[in-house]
């Protein structure tokens, strides 16, 4: 054969791999949940590595409760171009695209799609993720409101062989893994999906380091992961389980079901916990943040040693300043147009955010999370300057902002 026969033949051979690889991958691809919108330009999905930009496809293989109540159930998805997944840092989330029908969204007219974040509930996996996901009813005092949208979507519509559409695992609220360390994890009700990834990882990566878990629910009812928490503790001496039940049922029973009684706070922590340096990890509720990271902080528990994340509209600030940029004065007021609406509007600091202070003034601005982790609220901005308390979780585009967590350094010019 001459070279140049030899040559002809590579690129045929290598046509018809090529060739095979797209039928294969058209073949396999499947209608997705809610058929959301292709992806836009900026929305590319290079799967090739397994890291990816953009939305990538996941099938939703597996679905279960995690607790007696079945308020709280799993997903278990994998990616549909079966390419294996790069590892993520334990403690970080998944961004999720969901296209709701009219009937789910309230909105007449027609669907509307929304943007929410889960964390991830398990340690890395090559073959595929695990989000937990707690059904969000209406508030206590409000029940004429709507239940939650994206959490009811979840338990109600979406079934094993569905399609998500998924970014890649991001968030800055995940496990040092300096061994010599003590962890400890402060889980308030569905706050407890980022410590099962860090748990898990620690126990499988490093199984001698000490790891205390504080959990606190109302009941057995909710309390999630119940069975392998159990099973996890009695395996592995250098893991302390602490169950904290605020108001158990009549066949709870202490030291069976629960170790403490109340809830989690300083008391608890400086009456159970060696001396020594820990690093703790705290996610729950706001009436949870609010009064533990504070309390961390006055126990003298280094700012370095303090890691902390809010499901919702971030609801405790670090300590001491955290920006180089001057802070905008309340009295000063500044001057901020949204220019497609055409209205110029004054900022006088009353607002937490530009979101709140659009919404306030009857301006629909798009949100998802409201705390700088999913980008829904990015907005470009047509000039000034826009400052962050702490650093985002999402990587803004150049000559953008995020609105949920972002205010005024200068007057601005916003594209809303
Ligand atoms: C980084 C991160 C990680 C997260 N990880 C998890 C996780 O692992 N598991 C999990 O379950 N959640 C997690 N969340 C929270 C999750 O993203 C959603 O916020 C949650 O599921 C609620 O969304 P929803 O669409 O169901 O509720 P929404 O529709 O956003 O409603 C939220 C609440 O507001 C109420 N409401 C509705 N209308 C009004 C109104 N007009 N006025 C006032 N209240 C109203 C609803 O009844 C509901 O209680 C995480 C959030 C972030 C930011
Ligand atoms: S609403 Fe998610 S980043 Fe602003």
């Amino acid at each position: 054969m001459t070279a140049t026969q030899l040559l002809a033949y590579i690129s045929v051979a290598l046509l018809l791999q090529v060739a095979a690889g797209v039928a294969f991958a058209v073949w396999r691809r499947p209608a997705t949940v809610g058929a959301p919108a292709p992806a836009s330009a900026d929305e590319v999905v290079t799967a090739v590595t397994g890291a990816w930009s953009g939305w990538r496809d996941f099938r939703v293989v597996r679905r279960e409760f995690e607790d007696a109540a079945q308020t709280q159930c799993s997903f278990h998805l994998q990616p549909v171009d079966g390419v294996p997944l790069t590892p993520f840092q334990p403690g970080q989330y998944l961004t999720f695209s969901l296209k709701t029908p009219e009937a789910v969204a309230g909105a007449p007219g027609g669907a509307r799609t929304i943007t929410r974040c889960y964390s991830l509930s398990d340690r890395p996996d090559s073959t595929g993720y695990r989000i937990t996901i707690k059904r969000a009813l209406a508030p206590a005092d409000r029940p004429e409101l709507p239940p939650g949208l994206s959490s009811g979507y979840f338990h109600d519509r979406v079934h094993e062989g569905d399609v998500l559409q998924v970014r890649a695992p991001s968030g800055h609220f995940f496990i040092d893994p300096d061994a010599s360390v003590p962890a400890v994890f402060i889980a308030g009700g569905i706050g407890i999906t980022p410590m099962m990834s860090m748990l898990r990882w620690c126990i499988e990566e490093q199984p001698e380091r000490l790891v205390h878990l504080y959990y606190g629910v109302r009941s057995s009812g909710d309390h999630a992961f119940k069975q392998v928490l159990e099973d996890l503790a009695a395996a592995h001496p250098a893991f302390k389980l602490n169950v904290v039940y605020g108001n158990p049922g009549a066949d709870d029973v202490l030291d069976r079901d629960y170790q403490h009684l109340g809830y989690i706070d300083l008391t608890l922590l400086r009456r159970t916990l060696p001396h020594g340096r820990h690093q703790f990890y705290v996610c729950g509720p706001p009436p949870m943040m609010q009064s533990l990271v504070p309390a961390l902080r006055e126990w003298g528990v280094q700012a370095d040693d303090i890691h902390f994340e809010a499901f919702g509209p971030a609801s405790v600030r670090p300590a001491g300043p955290v920006t180089n940029e001057p802070a905008v004065a309340n009295s000063a007021s500044i001057d901020v147009r949204f220019s497609r609406s055409g209205r110029t509007l004054a900022w006088d600091g009353q607002d937490a955010n530009l979101l709140d202070f659009a919404e306030r003034h009857g301006l629909a601005v798009d949100s998802g999370c409201r705390t700088g982790s999913c980008g829904t609220c990015q907005t470009r901005l047509l000039s000034g300057a826009v400052t962050y308390a702490d650093r985002p979780d999402f990587d803004i585009l150049k000559g953008h902002c995020l609105l949920c967590v972002g205010k005024p350094q200068s007057a601005l010019v916003l594209d809303v």
